[in-house]
């Protein structure tokens, strides 16, 4: 494996399962395969489960990890070509790739989006100077339009819970007093629909996402309709994808806070389980009694991310 961003790039998923749940049953099994070979991990923007989730992967396989906070740890990095770079930017990313590359073994990249160029953030501008210019396998540690590594981690737990074979699972919008990225709903709906379940999204009229990753995923703007029956509700924010309206691209359409996950919501599912990939913000995406609720997943899905991490180093550590 070269490159992990999308569905594709894990092949079969039913294989993809069997082998996380292989690294979740003996994670040391593979000690060997990571010994003297260094995965280096870069972010540009903060994170808790991505980080140690990803360095506890890493060390599982025997891999050293090194991890690289831009503008905390290093020079401040200039991501734009073809600027005069008089500002406070010291370093630019085609020297620093290169050198970060030269390092290391295997590259994971952590890039958010920054919601005002929405033909530089669908264009994974940073993504594609890690794969040109570095010229390591590249992992997405969530860039601007994808998290593969959390939508593999949540593919992994609706496996592990799920009472009938093909569940009926319901990404819901809900509001965020922030304007936050499509990266997670994209991956969680382009993950969805290559897998055997029955999928619906739920949003306000604008939210749209990109037809590449809602494919042909049914859409139902009636919240409650759309949970009716629903085996797994998996709740999150994202500002409008300017599908409709690419004006609107990055902008917050709605705070409807009727859109938050409650009692109310869940007494129409199948007892459903809850699930988030975090961090959430309590009594705005869901409310305490739901997400403190037995039915909710938001844990054993964060731990899944290693699990995700892992099988997805393993791989590329094999084909090295
Ligand atoms: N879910 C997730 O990626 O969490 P962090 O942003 O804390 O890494």
């Amino acid at each position: 494996m070269k490159s992990f961003f999308h569905v594709q790039d894990i092949g079969n998923l039913n294989s993809a399962i069997n082998e996380a749940f292989q690294v979740k049953k003996t994670p040391f099994a593979w000690k060997e395969l990571g010994m003297n070979r260094t995965i280096m991990l870069v972010f540009f923007n903060g994170s808790l489960r991505t980080r140690l989730s990803s360095q506890k992967a890493a060390l599982n396989l025997g891999m050293n990890p090194i991890v690289l906070n831009i503008g905390q740890d290093s020079w401040k990095l200039e991501t734009e070509m073809g600027v005069v770079m008089d500002g406070d930017k010291s370093e630019h990313l085609r020297e620093a790739i290169p050198v970060m590359a030269s390092y290391c073994d295997i590259i994971g990249i952590r890039s958010f989006a920054g919601l005002s160029d929405r033909e530089y953030d669908y264009n994974e501008t940073v993504l594609k100077q890690f794969i040109e210019f570095g010229g390591k396998p590249v992992i997405s540690l969530e860039s601007a339009t994808v998290h593969p590594c959390q939508a593999f981690a949540d593919l992994i737990t609706i496996e592990e819970h799920k009472r009938n074979p093909r569940p009926k699972v319901v990404m819901t919008w809900a509001p965020h007093p922030k304007a936050l990225p499509q990266a997670v709903p994209n991956s969680f709906a382009e993950w969805m629909n290559a897998a055997d379940v029955d999928f619906v999204i739920t949003h306000p009229e604008g939210y749209e996402l990109d037809p590449r990753f809602a494919g042909n995923a049914k859409v139902e703007y009636d919240q409650m309709k759309a949970l009716e029956g629903a085996d797994f509700v998996y709740a999150k924010n994202w500002s409008c994808p300017g599908v409709r309206d690419r004006s609107q691209y990055g902008s917050i359409l709605s705070k409807d806070m009727s859109w938050t996950v409650d009692d109310r919501h869940m007494a129409v599912t199948n007892n459903a389980f809850f699930m988030h990939c975090l961090p959430v913000r309590r009594n705005m995406i869901v409310s305490d009694s739901v997400i403190d609720s037995p039915t909710s997943l938001v844990i054993p899905e964060a731990a899944n991310r290693v699990v995700s991490a892992q099988v997805v180093m393993k791989r590329m550590l094999e084909s090295l």
